[in-house]
């Protein structure tokens, strides 16, 4: 799976192409989206899977958290996002609060998302305790992507954004919720925050893909937050985000030297200004000055 060439038709990747790619393993790249340029720019260069985070409240809202992103939200990211993707697998995330009110609510908010965001699956987050709603979702032809381990909408139950999994009895509660998504239908499983041999047990243990972050290179494929990737985060980055580009510090440079040449009345230049014809303009010089009409 690489960088499609110019002028090629698109692959459309589905949830088979990451299962097979588990088989052969090959190890499959993800990266959140919110807007129509930066999906366009990850599905061209070949990454298989595209997700809609509810990170975007944190990234791109400047929220605190991912608790309060609603589902509108999400809906506007993901029509953007849908517009840019030819060939990658879409997922969006169920934000905070759509699927904690019973099956009937998550039904209707995941088909909203399929139907109106583009989503080829929607992604939750929790263990077995979510398992009877997957099975439901995945019977209503909604695929599911599970997430497992550090879930960023517990952070108060967990009492911050803390690596998971690290006792005897958290690694058996993490298998147990991996089998249980598994057994209901998952179609793959994101696995956050948790030590790298127990998303390797994780992963030769699961029949579906796991796609790590955080998790260490054992997994099926990897997810980074694009503003993680690129420097356009505000926050120190966690141990196990690395950068692939200073997209901030470009940002950055560009603004300040924008500002400067404003002020200094270098930009626009003459050859970025539009001009009138030089017969309109030997008439507007002939009129007296001040005439507007
Ligand atoms: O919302 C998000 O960006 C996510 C990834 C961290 C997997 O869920």
């Amino acid at each position: 799976m690489s960088a499609r060439p110019e002028g090629m038709a698109a692959r459309k990747i589905t949830a088979q192409t990451l299962l097979d790619a588990k088989r052969r393993r090959q190890p499959f790249a993800a990266v959140t989206a919110y807007d129509y340029p930066t999906a366009r720019l990850a599905d061209e260069a070949g990454i298989e899977l595209i997700l809609v985070g509810d990170s975007l409240g944190m990234v791109v809202l400047g929220l605190e958290s991912t608790l309060p992103v609603t589902i509108d939200e999400m809906l506007h990211h993901a029509r953007a996002v849908r517009r840019g993707v030819q060939s990658s697998f879409l997922v969006v995330d169920m934000p905070y609060g759509s699927y904690h009110t019973g099956a009937d609510d998550a039904v209707r908010n995941a088909l909203r998302l399929m139907k109106e965001g583009g989503a080829a699956a929607v992604k939750l987050e929790g263990g077995a305790e979510r398992a009877a709603l997957v099975e439901r979702l995945t019977r209503e032809e909604i695929p599911v992507v599970g997430h497992i381990g550090l879930t960023p909408q517990a952070v108060h139950r967990m009492g911050g954004y803390r690596v998971q999994g690290k006792s005897a009895a958290a690694i058996d509660g993490l298998m147990a919720d991996a089998a249980a998504l598994e057994g209901a239908g998952a179609v793959a499983l994101v696995i956050e925050g948790v030590p790298r041999e127990v998303a390797a047990r994780l992963t030769a243990a699961a029949g579906i893909p796991t796609i790590g972050i955080g998790a260490g290179p054992e997994c099926d494929g990897q997810i980074l937050v694009l503003h993680d990737m690129f420097q356009l985060g505000f926050r120190t980055p966690a141990k196990f985000v690395r950068t692939f580009g200073d997209a901030g510090t470009l940002l950055r440079q560009g603004f300040a030297e924008y500002r400067a040449e404003v002020a200094a009345r270098t930009f626009p230049k003459e050859d970025e200004s539009y001009h009138l014809s030089p017969e309109v303009r030997a008439e507007l010089e002939a009129e007296p000055a001040g005439r507007t009409k």
